[in-house]
């Protein structure tokens, strides 16, 4: 039985997090889709004032307005569970957080970089911060320097591994490491929680990511002690994705092939669907870049190859000849667009499948002592 997730009192009957996915793949539609079936619904902040009327003159203003009404969007589609996620990276991390937490998300996920700094009006009652780390020692150092510097944690963490969609937090060639693999990395964050644990005397919850698509994965990753699963890739094929439908089909139409790794202005890996774009400029060719906001803190946009700001935009409008999807190492898998509630239906039979392999459930009955 998938045990519901508790992060300091905010409850998730569905132990399932969307992941943020930008620049406009998950906003209110998707996120409030999976607040209404259990799950936290996320909303990612990168570029998301790119459809505002102006953005290119404004860009810091147009952020927080998309931000500030895609939040209220979503509030106004579910009653469920509504989160962010914001990378590190972008130039402007401290006005949209501050957004959220006005606002009152119940989760902010922080990504892409060391989440050190606490935001000063951060109360754990209202949002919960969710680092999100490919590494034990990343979220050790960040619960540590926390723990010292402000005699406080934060509410969760999340560990990804390499096979996950978008910007991916390892070197190219750890990308197939052994010791790099999910379960191992879940198994050291957990251990590595345990003296915060004991410390501040409440359980820290680990949720695992990356390369997450069926029941199965699912539960295969909860076995090894996940409070719950991060998914992306898997929700772009739904009906209430917020992409383009051709991004839609660019992932149906993928084969395991056409997944590969680009080299991303924000100084790591991306995983994309390749096509014309993705080669060219995996093989050198320099695009226009005209930037006229920094939306990254780590791009030198005199020096990048190509936007990838406005990569990602065009593809989730439908325009690959000038973009290309970020997706997961299981995008392939995707034969035909569903509803959300179709996806998570479809999981939960799967999880419950294994449950029964595994000899946990007789019939529909739960045996007593795994509950
Ligand atoms: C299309 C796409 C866009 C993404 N964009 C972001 C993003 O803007 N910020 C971020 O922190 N993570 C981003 N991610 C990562 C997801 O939030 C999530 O952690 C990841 O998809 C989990 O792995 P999975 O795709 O294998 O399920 C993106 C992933 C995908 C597939």
């Amino acid at each position: 039985m998938m045990k519901p997730l508790n992060i300091g009192g905010l409850k998730l009957d569905l132990p399932i997090i969307q992941g943020g996915m930008g620049v406009g793949v998950s906003l209110s539609r998707l996120a409030a889709a999976v607040a209404n079936e259990g799950g936290a619904g996320i909303i990612s902040a990168v570029g998301i004032g790119m459809t505002e009327p102006g953005f290119r003159n404004h860009f810091r203003e147009s952020n927080k307005i998309a931000l500030q009404k895609e939040i209220r969007k979503a509030r106004f589609l579910t009653d469920g569970v509504i989160g962010i996620n914001i990378m590190l990276a972008v130039s402007d991390f401290e006005e949209l957080l501050d957004i959220a937490l006005q606002e009152k998300v119940d989760m902010v996920i922080i990504g892409a970089g060391l989440f050190l700094k606490k935001p000063e009006n951060y109360d754990s009652k209202n949002t919960k911060l969710i680092p999100k780390v490919s590494s034990p020692r990343a979220a050790r150092i960040i619960f540590r320097h926390w723990s010292e510097r402000y005699g406080q944690i934060p509410d969760a963490v999340v560990v990804e591994g390499p096979l996950c969609g978008g910007h991916v937090g390892f070197r190219e060639h750890e990308l197939k490491q052994p010791d790099k693999m999910l379960p191992v990395l879940l198994q050291q964050t957990i251990k590595e929680m345990i003296p915060f644990e004991q410390k501040y005397g409440r359980k820290i919850p680990v949720i695992a990511g990356g390369g997450i698509y069926d029941g199965k994965d699912m539960y295969e990753i909860m076995k090894l002690g996940a409070s719950a699963v991060k998914i992306g890739t898997r929700f772009v094929t739904t009906v209430e994705c917020d992409a383009a439908e051709e991004f839609k089909q660019n992932y149906i139409d993928a084969g395991p092939e056409d997944i590969t790794i680009i080299h991303s202005p924000v100084g790591l890996p991306g995983r994309v669907i390749s096509n014309d774009f993705v080669k060219e400029i995996q093989e050198g060719t320099q695009k226009p870049v005209n930037c006229p906001w920094k939306c990254l803190k780590t791009c030198d946009y005199n020096k990048v190859q190509f936007c990838i700001a406005e990569a990602l935009f065009n593809a989730a409008k439908g325009e690959f000849e000038h973009g290309f999807s970020f997706a997961g190492s299981n995008a392939w898998k995707a034969e035909k667009i569903t509803t959300v509630r179709e996806a998570i239906e479809q999981i939960k039979a799967e999880y419950f499948h294994q449950e029964i392999k595994a000899g946990e459930r007789v019939g529909s009955k739960i045996k007593e002592q795994t509950i």
